[in-house]
């Protein structure tokens, strides 16, 4: 195993290091000096426009940021995971989401630990589409042969966040009459109020599980099959005995899976569960068979878009130099708020409603690849590692959390992306009302980057204390992400710009950040305690102080 270069003993850590000392952010002063920053700052990615230039950095800054990439050898670790090698160390396992959207006809063909990778991807994906344009014609049918209109996936983490925010986003791309729902919380309030108002004979649910195994997932597969039957059963339909029980399983569940024996062990047919690969992490399977429900919801051709947009940005950091290649400099940025400028969070704030889940989905994407304290071979990293993404769709953060943004005394970087043209086209009169809602994108950036000033304030009229709580400081770093419009394309691309953020960061901070063992504990603990709350005293007894008396509590109020 490669040990990871310590980015912290690079030159390139040096020079940042010399920058961070006599660092003084002037966006205004940098503006006016240099008339061509918004322009050697502004890179395009496939369709999307990324402007850089409202960033605390300067060309000097940039430069070192940009050797720092070369000398952890971001682009040659980025090679070693398209090409297959192990590269989750901690899992021994290849990283290869990369290959669930090469194109059909890619050479040379993607051979890893002795098996065709392509083949495999692209027999899968045929079987995804077939199956997505068996439901959305029509043919395929529930037991009592009406036809599916509605679609609800049954995941959790990976298995859920992806698909949700892609659904959310494309939404109007749904042609098929067909629309989907997403259950993924135990608590039963959630499958409770999904399956609300739902015919029975016309739903099929999906159980999306890369393991199947997920406590959350299998508990709400089996509520869901309680559900189906007991409905089925209301409706007049015979499920009478474990036959009848059986075939409505049949035409009612499908399952996405690494563990087919599991899938056929719940009770569903092999032949209705479509398979990925241990080399997909969870967080990065929206792409693979995981997409089913997009598939069938937007269509096989919708699901293609998307998977296209996403090779896009796969070659593009492959293909362009370190200077150019947008994720990396993306990623590197961040390396410099949180390692040198002491970010803790950045934000990400969609202004395009549709991707009012871009936040959600990113949290699992960056925290759960990146939160780490150990690197790749064991040993303990050596700076902050990290940072807490969050956000919310524009102008709603306005009125909520921006306050903090704008005058607070913490750094918080933030990501903007907007797209140009809505999806739905709605006029205030003669107002175009997604201009209006673009010039608040525009503004927050702008008030970010240049504040105003003690004398812009007072020019105002503004005298006495209210002249500070009125002025703004700026110098609040942002990027602007623009699109044309919201296109399954342009989706791919703005998830696997992320994805390559992510892994930059990774790299140079030397974790693996592809497994995710800081969500073990919990989980083995919680099958430990769940005996305990039903009352079990030996289960009881093993407990702290604190559990004890929170399930005293429990146990004094429940119904
Ligand atoms: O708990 C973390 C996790 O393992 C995620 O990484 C994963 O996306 C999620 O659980 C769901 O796992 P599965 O798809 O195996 O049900």
């Amino acid at each position: 195993m490669n040990s990871p270069i310590d980015a912290t003993a690079t030159s390139a850590w040096a020079e940042l290091e010399a920058h961070q000392r006599d660092f003084a952010p002037d966006l205004r002063g940098w503006f006016a000096a240099d008339a061509g920053r918004v322009g050697r700052m502004s890179l395009p990615l496939g369709d999307l426009h990324v402007d850089l230039s409202k960033n605390l950095v300067t060309d000097e800054v940039i430069a070192s940021l940009v050797k720092l990439a070369d000398e952890t050898g971001v682009l040659t670790r980025y090679q070693a995971m398209l090409a297959g090698e192990h590269i989750n160390t901690t899992e021994d396992r290849a990283v290869l989401h990369t290959a669930l959207r090469r194109p059909a006809d890619a050479t040379p063909e993607l051979v890893v630990d002795g098996q065709n990778i392509d083949e495999d991807v692209q027999e899968v994906l045929g079987r995804v589409n077939e199956f997505a344009d068996r439901v959305r014609s029509g043919e395929w049918t529930g037991v009592t042969g009406k036809r599916v209109e509605t679609i609800v996936n049954i995941g959790i983490g990976g298995s859920d966040l992806g698909p949700v925010m892609v659904y959310e986003a494309l939404e109007p791309y749904a042609n098929a009459g067909i629309s989907a729902r997403f259950v993924s919380n135990i608590d039963p309030t959630d499958m409770g109020q999904k399956v609300k108002g739902l015919d029975p004979e016309t739903t099929l649910f999906i159980v999306a599980s890369k393991t199947f195994t997920t406590l959350e997932t299998l508990t709400n597969a089996r509520l869901a099959r309680a559900w189906l039957w007991e409905q089925l059963a209301e409706a007049g339909v015979d499920v009478s005995d474990d036959d009848k029980r059986a075939d409505a399983v049949a035409h009612h569940f499908v399952a996405v899976s690494t563990a087919l024996d599991k899938v056929e062990a719940f009770g569903i047919d092999p032949t209705n569960a479509f398979g990925f690969w241990d080399w997909v992490g969870g967080r990065y399977s929206v792409d693979s068979a995981i997409g089913l429900s997009l598939a069938i919801a937007l269509g096989p051709d919708v699901f293609g878009e998307l998977l296209d947009g996403f090779h896009t940005v796969d070659r593009h950091v492959a293909e362009t130099p370190l200077e150019q290649n947008v994720p990396v400099l993306m990623g590197l940025l961040n390396i410099w708020y949180v390692n040198f400028l002491g970010a803790q969070s950045h934000a990400v704030l969609p202004y395009a409603q549709q991707l009012h889940r871009f936040p959600a989905y990113l949290q699992q994407l960056t925290m759960e690849s990146n939160g780490k304290s150990v690197r790749w071979d064991g040993s303990p990293v050596t700076t902050e590692t990290g940072e807490i993404f969050w956000g919310e769709p524009g102008t709603n953060g306005q009125h909520a959390f921006y306050q903090l943004i704008h005058q607070g005394t913490t750094l918080i970087p933030a990501d903007f992306i907007a797209v140009v043209n809505p999806a739905y086209e709605l006029k205030d009169g003669d107002q175009d009302v997604h201009a209006l809602f673009l010039a608040n994108f525009l503004a927050q950036t702008k008030a970010l980057a240049f504040g105003k000033t003690a004398e812009e304030v007072e020019e105002e009229g503004t005298t006495g204390a209210l002249v500070a709580a009125r002025t703004f400081a700026g110098n609040k770093p942002t990027t602007s992400i623009f699109a044309p419009s919201l296109t399954p394309a342009v989706l791919g691309q703005l998830i696997a710009l992320y994805e390559h953020i992510t892994f930059t960061q990774g790299v140079i901070w030397g974790v693996n950040s592809f497994d995710q063992w800081g969500v073990e504990l919990g989980k083995q603990l919680a099958v430990q305690i769940a005996p305990a709350v039903e009352g079990d005293q030996w289960a009881f007894a093993a407990q702290d102080a604190s559990t004890q008396s929170l399930i005293e509590y429990y146990q004094a109020h429940r119904n």
